[in-house]
């Protein structure tokens, strides 16, 4: 599948679930809230399964499974089984971390490639605050189980001014010792993080760059978002993902599906189109969906709005 602009998508995220078991502040409001019209849990898994062999056949290679929480999704497993039989090599979570300890060696089992897991504070009383309650010893946990069966890992850590700017060297410290990526995210201001982002931008990029001794990777790998630095001696790298001060829409390579059955074509975009009137109609589908990337808008619009067009919060759209 390709869009008017020659970009070739064959990335898809879905989010299974819009549920989470953390709330964490610049992602969940702290009160339940629902969008107008919002029927929960209207997709069953033979949906999902549904269009995850539609998109695989559709050229689609690899596929990231986010929430919400995609652990709270019951199905995983099954559902990352039938991806591998459609083919699909890629196939990753985004998850927090929290009860993956006892689930890791089934989903690894199914076919699960690579885990990226969120951590915003090394310190407990941070992470708790951060997530509302989370418990940062099974996040820890949840790390090392992965890289113990083998399974890539890759840290994500909201870079937040005043919050966690002062642990950037201990997470790098992560990355020194371990086989695991440790990458800093700018926050974007969508959804809650309208107004954590207004309280002050952090310009992670030059932070790292300022680092004595960091190289950047050259090389890029396909459809990666994230720019890749080393340090001497170090098992893992330090990426940076920089939506706000560098844009990578040009080299944009993934659609999204909602856990309501929307197609979202951009992250920060408005528009959404429904897949629910495609479900279980093959030839329906193979027409349509070709239509529908064609349009895939050519770039998101937060530098220039400082918001993101968005209408939904980050957990159902699983970033
Ligand atoms: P890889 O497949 O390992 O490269 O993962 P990823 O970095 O694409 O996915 P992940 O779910 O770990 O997301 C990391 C951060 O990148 C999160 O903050 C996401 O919200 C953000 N992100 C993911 N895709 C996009 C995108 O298309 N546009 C923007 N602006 N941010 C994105
Ligand atoms: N800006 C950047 N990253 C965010 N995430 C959630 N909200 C934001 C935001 N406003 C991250 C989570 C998780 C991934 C799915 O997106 O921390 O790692
Ligand atoms: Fe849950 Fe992830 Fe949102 Fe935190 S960022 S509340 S872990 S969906």
């Amino acid at each position: 599948m390709i869009d008017r602009y020659g970009r070739v998508i064959d990335y898809l995220r879905i989010s299974l679930t819009d549920k989470c078991n953390l709330r964490c502040v610049y992602c969940m409001p702290a009160e339940k809230r629902f969008r107008p019209g919002y029927v929960n849990d209207v997709m069953k898994p033979e949906d999902f399964k549904f269009l995850i062999k539609g998109f695989a056949d559709n050229g689609i290679k690899k596929i990231r499974f986010t929430g919400g929480e995609p652990l709270l999704y019951p199905q995983l497993p099954e559902i990352i089984k039938f991806t591998r039989e459609c083919g699909v090599k890629d196939i990753a979570i985004t998850t927090n971390g929290i009860g993956l300890v006892d689930k890791i060696k089934t989903l690894k089992e199914c076919g699960l490639t690579a885990v990226n897991i969120s951590m915003d504070s090394l310190k407990q009383y941070k992470y708790r605050a951060v997530t509302r309650n989370g418990n940062l010893n099974e996040v820890i946990n949840a790390i090392n189980a992965c890289s113990a069966i083998g399974l890539k890992v890759k840290i994500n850590c909201v870079a937040i001014k005043d919050f966690n700017d002062n642990e950037i060297v201990d997470f790098i410290e992560i990355s020194r010792r371990a086989y695991v990526d440790v990458r800093f995210i700018e926050l974007m201001p969508i959804g809650e993080a309208k107004q954590i982002y207004q309280r002050g931008y952090l310009d992670i990029r030059n932070v790292i760059e300022s680092l004595p001794e960091i190289r950047k990777v050259k090389e890029r790998q396909h459809g990666s978002i994230a720019d890749y630095y080393v340090l001497p001696g170090s098992k893992g790298r330090v990426g940076v993902i920089t939506p706000l001060s560098c844009s990578f829409c040009d080299r944009c390579n993934r659609v999204r599906i909602t856990a309501d059955g929307m197609l979202k074509l951009c992250l920060h975009s408005k528009n959404e189109i429904d897949l629910k009137p495609l479900l279980h109609k093959q030839y329906l589908f193979n027409e349509s969906i070709k239509e529908y990337i064609w349009v895939k808008p050519r770039r998101h619009n937060l530098v220039k709005r400082k918001s993101s067009d968005s209408s939904r919060d980050m957990y159902q759209i699983g970033g």
